[in-house]
């Protein structure tokens, strides 16, 4: 792919740039992204009636056997070139923030610091009445475990719709979007709020907005620049060119 030599000289003279993330990075990693048809025994159900607090208080036992499954994919999977790029960007820049609506943790597994993870952890797994967290619970009872100081049932550390994001990290995701000088939307449909929103927050305080993604989305018309394209090789290819690695 061939970057617009005004692009790349204004990324080189980037001090704050930001990036966020969506399920498109981990997509080569072998993740499927949220939007995608589920498979198998989840082929039934959509994202979104799988991933809310009603939808737990419905059928408990559903959503934790859909998150368990989702959480033993992810230890089978490894970071990609996409996550490794990032981590060089990190190294290359004075101050890099990494916003991801990913709770699969492979930024972090790649090497990347400074990252917010908006949305949670799934491997994480905490009490859904007193909020504390469980290293250890027994997944072979039949039904969904219970916290051990207050008998909740467990549930994982992750945001569903409707929930509200935790306050200190969407502050310092808009903070970090608000001061930036270049803002990356990689690999995220953009219509999940307010992780959406963090692009245009960007652009309105004069950063450079730059989309890398497999497909349009309602960004790509509001971008500076829009790379459809897959972040593991997109990503790498725009690290070479900038930074001539
Ligand atoms: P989506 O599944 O909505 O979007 C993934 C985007 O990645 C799509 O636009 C794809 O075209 C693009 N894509 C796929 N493969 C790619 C690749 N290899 N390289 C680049 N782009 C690729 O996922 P998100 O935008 O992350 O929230 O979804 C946002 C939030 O909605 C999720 O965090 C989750 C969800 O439902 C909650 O669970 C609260």
């Amino acid at each position: 792919m061939t970057f617009p030599p005004e692009l790349i000289a204004l990324l080189r003279g980037t001090v704050k740039p930001v990036a966020l993330t969506g399920a498109g990075v981990s997509q080569e990693s072998g993740l499927r992204t949220f939007r995608d048809a589920q498979v198998g025994l989840w082929a039934q159900y959509k994202p979104e009636d799988l991933a809310s607090p009603e939808a737990f208080r419905r059928d408990p036992k559903l959503i934790w056997d859909w998150y368990a499954w989702r959480r033993e994919a992810v230890k089978a999977v490894r970071p990609n070139a996409g996550h490794y790029a990032l981590v060089e960007i990190e190294k290359l820049v004075p101050e890099f923030t990494l916003i991801t609506q990913n709770v699969d943790g492979l930024h972090r597994m790649a090497g990347s610091n400074n990252v917010l993870e908006l949305h949670g952890n799934i491997q994480r797994v905490r009490c859904s009445e007193c909020y504390t967290f469980a290293e250890t619970w027994d997944d072979d009872t039949g039904s969904v475990p219970r916290c051990k100081l207050c008998g909740g049932l467990l549930r994982p550390d992750v945001v569903w719709f409707g929930e509200a994001l935790r306050r200190e990290q969407l502050e310092s995701a808009v903070e970090a979007a608000r001061m930036c000088d270049a803002f990356f939307s990689i690999g995220t449909s953009g219509v999940v709020q307010p992780a959406a929103s963090l692009a245009y927050a960007a652009r309105n305080r004069g950063a450079v907005v730059v989309e890398i993604n497999a497909e349009p989305t309602p960004l790509t018309v509001k971008a500076n620049y829009a790379f459809q394209g897959k972040s593991g090789e997109t990503l790498p290819e725009l690290v070479k060119a900038v930074w001539n690695l």
